[in-house]
């Protein structure tokens, strides 16, 4: 069934008509400082059951719940262990997500089944302006089709969206341009199930200690169930075949016009980390430090697209603090066809 999308703007009055929608029990796509979100009454498990049915996500990849106020955070978990109060206290609002033990209220279709809730309190003002209107907490996973990558921008979320959500507020490019660190606080230590622009060296500096999952780069083997469910899925898939080559600059660079040589029937393109000289078909620039490669890869990825590359290869040369932010998005994005020279 396609519906007819309403475009709004951030203006208040656009904001409390998308409020409405959501108590009604529609979809609203919204801005956030990480990426686009595609929101729905929490409480409501119709609502939230047509936001899998929108963006085609697998029903057990369970989704964050979006608040506009630590105090709503209580409307939602049955617990907060001291590393969840810490998270709260030092990174709230802003780019995180804390994973706590739900409470009754929030419904088995929101967690997947799971006994805990992913909940977020984001700093962008359209976002909280929405739920703060709405008046119950928003449900909501990136607003892409699901295995696309992450929009970031208004018109990445219309072209994935149309058709299918009631509404998107088209704001500005998101802040951070990449989604919000996922942090299981259920236990004693701190575990990172998802990197961002928050990164193990800001919560180390919160909360002494701190664990990274597995699975943050390596794919889930099938027999194992990961601790999030989002992390054995396809994602952030352009059409074009993606490779990662990683290792020391000159190394990365000579392999890659090798692989640009032996690859002349195709339309190939480059993502350059900090480098103007490359010379192929299309070459991107991913920014000058791994901060703006995160903050620039999906976008860069749609580019590709819409630029109709059909191979990428995409460089990883810088080993620093937002190291396993990019990779973890570049992995997956690439199916983790990783070449390491
Ligand atoms: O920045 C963000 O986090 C964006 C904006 C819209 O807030 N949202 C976002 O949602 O990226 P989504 O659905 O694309 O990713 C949520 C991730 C998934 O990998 C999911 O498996 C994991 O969080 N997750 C959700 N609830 C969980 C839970 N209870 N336990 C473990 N992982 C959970
Ligand atoms: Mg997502």
């Amino acid at each position: 069934m396609t519906i007819n999308t309403l475009i709004f703007t951030e203006d208040e009055k656009d904001i409390k008509k998308a409020a409405e929608i959501i108590k009604n029990g529609g979809l609203v796509a919204f801005p956030t400082e990480t990426v686009y979100g595609l929101g729905a009454n929490a409480f409501c498990p119709e609502a939230v059951s047509d936001i899998f049915k929108a963006k085609g996500r697998p029903s057990d990849n369970p989704l964050i719940v979006h608040v506009s106020s630590k105090g709503m955070i209580d409307e939602l978990v049955s617990e907060k262990t001291p590393v969840a109060e810490a998270l709260i206290e030092n990174f709230m609002p802003g780019p995180i997500t804390v994973i706590m033990k739900k409470n009754s209220r929030v419904g088995d279709e929101v967690t997947a089944g799971l006994d805990t809730v992913a909940v977020r309190f984001p700093k962008n003002e359209t976002a909280r302006a929405l739920i703060e209107f709405s008046g119950v907490p928003i449900a909501a996973p990136s607003a892409n089709l699901s295995g696309k990558p992450s929009p970031t921008e208004a018109r990445h979320v219309i072209a994935d969206m149309s058709g299918r959500v009631e509404c998107i507020i088209a704001g500005g490019a998101c802040e951070a341009g990449v989604e919000s660190t996922v942090v299981d606080a259920t236990g004693d230590v701190p575990v990172i199930l998802r990197p961002g622009i928050i990164t193990e060296i800001d919560i180390k500096r919160a909360v002494s200690e701190v664990l990274v999952d597995e699975n943050v780069l390596t794919p889930v083997s099938a027999d194992k169930t990961p601790k999030s469910p989002g992390m054995k899925y396809k994602h952030y898939a352009p059409d074009a075949d993606v490779y990662v080559v990683e290792g020391d600059k000159d190394k990365v660079k000579a392999k890659i016009y090798e692989l640009l040589s032996e690859n002349k029937d195709k339309k190939c393109g480059v993502l350059v980390l900090d480098d103007n000289s490359y010379s192929a078909d299309i070459v991107f620039s991913a920014g000058k430090n791994n901060k703006e490669y995160a903050h620039n890869l999906f976008t860069r990825l749609r580019e590709f697209d819409e630029a109709g590359a059909e191979l990428v290869f995409a460089e990883f040369t810088e080993f620093d603090e937002y190291a396993l932010t990019v990779k973890n998005r570049l992995y997956k994005s690439a199916g983790n066809k990783v070449i390491i020279v």
